[in-house]
């Protein structure tokens, strides 16, 4: 596998393999890679011709200073990572690599995030969907991707990329599954920051969301009451919940509680400690 130092070789390089006529699949990251990155990695390059991997920190998605800089970051240990699943290049760069003449990322005009950005981590991170939607449209406008493989975790995120490539036009964004450590906490790279006493005490999200969808088997519709299953099970724990929701996925509204649903996505943000996490269950599947 190549490793790229700036978004301009990067573009170079996936111009070639296009003119080629080879399929491209591009897998966004922002590096402190996992097994659920090497999942979306190894599915890209089963389903395409090229598979390649950005590998940058976007200062434009974070809301606090102190977690941008916790973020953790080791490049030579992901591109290793990478080429093991079957990436062939991979590319990073500084922000004034990927936005030229902005050093100093406040100077750069964000995206308007679009209807999906709306409530949950939209209403917890303000400017945070722009942020993403601003760095993922500059990938996809630097690799032209055929397509972009995203995670499951990420839930409203996928909503907002998949609205950014329907404005786009020329890539198809594919969601993956959620992959989980064996007590069900979701993989992320901030599950770096969790001492074993946090990881087992994160578990308890899963198991929140596992509950609501038992409560869905049996037969409950009512977004309110999926809700209070929830907050009745994150309630037993150490967790500091920001919001435990149940939204229609297809149809992306905060509506009344009493709403009997007919798809039902239900989607936790929680803090352990300093870490925030999000997870999130697909109810009618
Ligand atoms: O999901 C992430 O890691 C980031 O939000 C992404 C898509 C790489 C954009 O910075």
């Amino acid at each position: 596998m190549i490793l790229l130092q700036t978004p301009a070789e990067a573009s170079t390089w996936c111009q070639a393999r296009r003119d080629e006529g080879l399929t491209l699949a591009l897998v966004p990251t922002m590096g402190a890679l996992h097994e659920g990155h090497l999942r979306l990695v190894e599915r890209a390059a089963a389903e395409n011709d090229c598979c390649v991997a950005s590998i940058f920190v976007n200062p434009l998605q974070f809301n606090e200073r102190s977690d941008f800089d916790a973020y953790p970051r080791d490049t030579e240990r992901d591109a290793r990572m990478l080429g093991e699943r079957g990436c062939d290049m991979a590319f990073t760069g500084s922000i004034g690599d990927f936005f030229p003449g902005h050093d100093d990322p406040a100077t750069i005009e964000r995206l308007d995030p679009g209807p999906y950005a709306e409530g949950l981590e939209g209403a917890h991170r303000p400017g945070h969907f722009a942020g993403v939607r601003t760095i993922v449209e500059r990938l996809f406008l630097t690799c032209r991707p055929d397509r972009a493989y995203f995670g499951q975790k990420d839930f409203q995120q996928t909503l907002v990329v998949r609205d950014l490539a329907r404005t786009l036009g020329f890539v198809q964004i594919v969601v993956c599954p959620t992959v989980r450590e064996t007590n069900g906490l979701a993989m992320s790279s901030r599950n770096a920051r969790l001492d074993a006493a946090a990881r087992a005490e994160a578990a308890i999200i899963f198991r929140a969301l596992d509950a609501a969808r038992e409560a869905w088997r049996n037969g409950e519709r009512r977004r309110g009451i999926l809700a209070t299953v929830m907050r009745d099970v994150l309630a037993g724990g150490t967790l500091a919940v920001e919001y435990a929701a149940v939204r229609d996925p297809e149809n992306w509204q905060a509506d009344d509680p009493a709403d009997r649903l007919e798809r039902a996505q239900a989607l936790i943000a929680a803090r352990a400690g300093s870490v925030r996490l999000i997870d999130n269950l697909r109810l009618d599947e």
